[in-house]
C-alpha cells in the first residue's frame, strides 16, 4: 500500500468515490403519550454528490421523518446518518429543506427578501452581496421581474419555484426536497418537474427528493429507493436514470413503473402484508 504513488491512489478514490451522505441501519421512532411509532427500520442509503435521490413509498412509510432525520431535525434510535464521514447531530445550512406547503414562505417579506433571509440570518453573506446571490437564484428559477412581489400574489407553483431559489441561494450540500409539487395541478406539476431537471443540468446540485409517485420517481430519480409501509424499510434501490419527462407514457415507461409497483405492493414482507393491504386498498 506504501508503495502506491499518488497518481494511482488518486484514480483508485476518483472510481470509487465516497458517498456524501451515508444513511447507516438507521431507526426512527416517535414516543407518543400511549406508545412508540416506528417510522423507520434499520435504513441503510448511500448518496453521493449529484445524484438525484428519490425516496418513494406510499403514505405513511416514514419518508418525510427519514428525510427530517437527514435534515438534522429528529435523531436516529439506532444508527447513524454522516455527511462528509462526520455525524450529522443537529440542522446545518449544508442541507436546505423545500416543502409541499405553499405557505413556507413568510407571507409579509417579497420574494427577494424570502430568497436573501436565510442568507442574512445565516450570516452567510453581507447585504449587498446576499442580494445578488439572491436576484441570481430568483433569475435561475425563472421568477425575475417578480423581486418585489408578495407570497399572496403568487401562484403555488410560483410559490415553490421561490421555495426552491431560497434553497439553492444557500448553496447547500444536499437539497431536501418533501413532496414539494404533490398539491399542484397536474400541468403545472409537470412543468415544475421539466424545470427542476433543467435546474440540476444547470447547476448539478445533490437531490433528496421525496414522493409517494412512482411516475414523478421515476422521471425525477438518479437512483429511487422503494420503501416499505410501516415501519419504512428500503425493499430495493432501483437505478432510473434511463428515464425523463420524455419517457412518460412509452410501454418501457409503463413497464418499469408497474415493476415498482409490484415490488410496493405484490411480494410484502410477512411480517408488512396486513399493512400493504390496508394501504393498496386506500
Ligand atoms: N410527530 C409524530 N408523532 C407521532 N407519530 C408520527 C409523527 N410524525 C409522523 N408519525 C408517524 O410516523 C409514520 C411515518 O410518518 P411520515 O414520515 O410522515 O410518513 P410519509 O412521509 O412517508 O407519509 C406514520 O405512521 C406517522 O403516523
Ligand atoms: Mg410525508
Amino acid at each position: 500500500m506504501v508503495l502506491l504513488s499518488g497518481v494511482n491512489a488518486a484514480s483508485a478514490t476518483a472510481a470509487t468515490p465516497d458517498p456524501l451522505l451515508r444513511v447507516k441501519g438507521v431507526t426512527l421512532e416517535y414516543a407518543t403519550r400511549e406508545r412508540v411509532v416506528r417510522a423507520a427500520h434499520r435504513i441503510n442509503l448511500d448518496v453521493h454528490a449529484g445524484d438525484r435521490f428519490v425516496l418513494l413509498g406510499p403514505s405513511g412509510c416514514g419518508k418525510s421523518t427519514l428525510l427530517k432525520a437527514i435534515a438534522g431535525f429528529i435523531r436516529p434510535t439506532e444508527g447513524q446518518i454522516l455527511l462528509d464521514d462526520r455525524p450529522v447531530t443537529g440542522p446545518g445550512a449544508d442541507r436546505i429543506v423545500v416543502f409541499q406547503e405553499f405557505d413556507q414562505l413568510p407571507p409579509w417579506k417579497t420574494v427577494l427578501g424570502n430568497v436573501m433571509f436565510p442568507l442574512l440570518a445565516s450570516r452567510r453573506l453581507p447585504r449587498a452581496e446576499a442580494k445578488e446571490r439572491a436576484r441570481d437564484s430568483i433569475a435561475k428559477v425563472g421568477l425575475s421581474g417578480f423581486e418585489d412581489s408578495f407570497p399572496h400574489q403568487l401562484s403555488g407553483g410560483m410559490k415553490q419555484r421561490v421555495a426552491i431559489a431560497r434553497a439553492l441561494a444557500m448553496k447547500p450540500r444536499i437539497l431536501l426536497m418533501d413532496e414539494p409539487f404533490a398539491a399542484l395541478d397536474a400541468l403545472t406539476r409537470r412543468k415544475m418537474q421539466e424545470e427542476l431537471l433543467q435546474l440540476w443540468d444547470e447547476v448539478r446540485f445533490t437531490l433528496i427528493f421525496v414522493t409517494h409517485s412512482i411516475e414523478e420517481a421515476l422521471v425525477v430519480g438518479n437512483r429511487t429507493a422503494l420503501l416499505s409501509p410501516r415501519p419504512g424499510r428500503v425493499r430495493a434501490e432501483i437505478n432510473c436514470h434511463a428515464w425523463d419527462l420524455h419517457s412518460l407514457g412509452g410501454r418501457d415507461f409503463q413497464a418499469a413503473a408497474s415493476r415498482i409497483h409490484n415490488l410496493l405492493f405484490d411480494t410484502p414482507d410477512p411480517e408488512d402484508a396486513q399493512d400493504n393491504r390496508a394501504v393498496a386498498a386506500e
